[in-house]
């Protein structure tokens, strides 16, 4: 089948969290089932391209002051799959990907409309897939503009759309006038459709017109139908549960396996984990911690700082948590309270809690390498990656138990030497002192330990089975719409 996959952030392209590299992963995965698979992305400032090719030159979007006129550009293909790139650089040529540390651009309604808009004119050139597979807000309305003003257009009769939702945090939330800037009709702006509190909510209308919605685990599906999790956008999602499920994320092993990292100075495997331990002192001696003791356990952290990763947590417990035998290595960039936070704590416990405020690839793998614990107390989390490393890596995650936290990591028991981390649920700094806490005690015997560290390298989260139960929905979406190819409908 051909697949078109569409987002705002792809590996090796660009980057900021865990959607890229989904994006970067799954179409291979996709391809390897045999699926024919393109992928656009907007062509930013950090997107380096070896030998790019304009295929489509110029392209028309309307917008209710003048006509703006975006090009696409190949990237080649990678694993058969074909990378294309929208091009419109008064958009898409700046520092950042959606903001700068002041906030998010205040044009992001138009830039992202503009790459929705390009996306589906240029594959009516380029060949219209059999689905659109739409990512997170800023793709929101391909499926928005297919079931309203697109709906004509014999193109996309028989066009299905599924939609993944990797975080409901982020919508899309912008002031009315958008539309018929737009160029969007006004009666999108009711309560069934895209109107949220008085403003405009790409997500909500991804919810409400897509074939198909997914999310990127089982749990986290359940949560986001729940007022603690929806974002006000529960009842919409509960409308709409018959076609709402979880997909667990896969990993990507060539990017992320302590056997063949290029990042660290030594490699190891389950059979031998003996180059952990040159891991471990490279990464200290990267964040200069040169004078701790080696046998300390080290709690790693890389993380986007953002409120849904459970910093206030942190901040209520570190104090605390200095007090015990153990070092926390953290790597995060974000909101600034989060960063002041870390900086603050490093000058008050330098032997003991220390800090790089940057986005760095390089020592992300250090971390997962080097370090004995994984940290993750998010308050929320979709699926999460990062603990899925940490257990190639043999690196025990400490988590909160939620969404893909919960649905990955399994809670260690001594007794029967099953389980492969550490699980809280109540959203509280105590309940992650303790769990922290039992963690320390149980990393002391190093024989149960290394137990627990096989148990976790032994898995295998690798996108094959990921991949097919995409191509299941795929199939079904195809079906119901040559089944009633009629635009406007929405298949339930
Ligand atoms: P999210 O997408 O919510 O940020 P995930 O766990 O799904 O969380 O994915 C985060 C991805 O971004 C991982 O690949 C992680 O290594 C990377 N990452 C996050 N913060 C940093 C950072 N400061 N430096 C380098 N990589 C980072
Ligand atoms: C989001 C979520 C994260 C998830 C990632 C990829 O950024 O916060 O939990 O792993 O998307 O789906």
């Amino acid at each position: 089948m051909h697949i078109a996959l569409v987002a705002s952030e792809g590996v090796p392209f660009s980057k900021t969290g865990g959607l890229a590299d989904v994006v970067g992963a799954l179409p291979r995965a996709l391809a390897a089932l045999g699926h024919q698979v393109s992928v656009f992305l907007p062509r930013y400032k950090q997107t380096k391209l070896s030998d790019p090719a304009t295929v489509v030159r110029s392209i028309t979007i309307p917008f209710d002051d003048k006509y703006r006129f975006a090009s696409v550009v190949s990237g080649g293909s990678q694993s058969g799959v074909k990378f294309y790139f929208v091009e419109y650089q008064q958009f898409f040529d700046r520092d950042a990907l959606y903001g700068t540390p002041a906030g998010d651009y205040p044009d992001n309604a138009e830039r992202f409309a503009l790459f929705s808009r390009a996306v589906l004119e240029a594959t009516k050139i380029l060949g219209v897939p059999q689905v659109f597979h739409c990512h997170d807000w800023q793709s929101a309305l391909v499926p928005v503009l297919l079931r309203t003003v697109y709906a004509e257009d014999p193109a996309f009769r028989e066009v299905g759309t599924v939609f993944t939702i990797h975080n409901m945090g982020y919508q899309g939330l912008f002031p009315p006038e958008v539309l018929p800037l737009l160029m969007l009709p006004w009666d999108l702006f009711t309560m069934s459709k895209m109107e949220f509190f008085g403003q405009v909510n790409f997500l909500k209308g991804a919810i409400t017109y897509s074939d198909y919605i997914t999310t990127v685990s089982k749990k986290y599906s359940q949560e986001i139908q729940t007022a603690e999790y929806g974002f006000g956008l529960e009842g919409v999602l509960r409308d709409r549960a018959a076609t709402v499920t979880g997909i667990l994320n896969g990993v990507d092993y060539e990017e992320w396996s302590p056997q063949t990292d290029k990042f660290t100075v030594a490699k190891y495997s389950p059979q031998d984990l003996s180059g952990k331990g040159l891991c471990k002192k490279d990464l200290l001696a990267a964040f200069g911690v040169t004078h701790a003791d080696p046998k300390l356990p080290v709690i790693g952290i890389v993380s986007r700082f953002a409120a849904q990763k459970g910093f206030d947590l942190i901040s209520q417990i570190m104090d605390r948590l200095a007090r015990e035998e153990m070092i926390v290595v953290a790597l995060g960039a974000g909101d600034k309270p989060y960063e002041e936070m870390f900086i603050r704590l490093n000058k008050q416990f330098p032997n003991k809690i220390a800090v790089k405020v940057a986005y760095d690839n390089a020592i992300a793998h250090k971390i997962e390498a080097g370090s004995d614990m994984f940290l993750m107390p998010s308050k929320y989390e979709p699926c999460g990656l990062n603990q899925i490393y940490s257990l190639k890596y043999g690196t025990v995650p400490i988590v909160r138990a939620t969404g893909g936290l919960d649905d990955t990591i399994e809670p260690w028991d001594a007794r029967t030497g099953r389980g492969t981390g550490f699980k809280f649920t109540e959203y509280n700094g105590e309940s992650l002192l303790l769990t922290i806490k039992q963690a320390l005690v149980a990393f002391r015997d190093q024989t149960s330990w290394q137990v627990l560290m096989r148990n976790g390298m032994s898995k295998d989260f690798s996108w094959n089975a990921s991949a097919r139960e995409y191509g299941k929905i795929y199939e079904r979406v195809k079906q119901a719409r040559a089944a009633a190819p009629v635009m406007e409908k929405v298949l339930v």
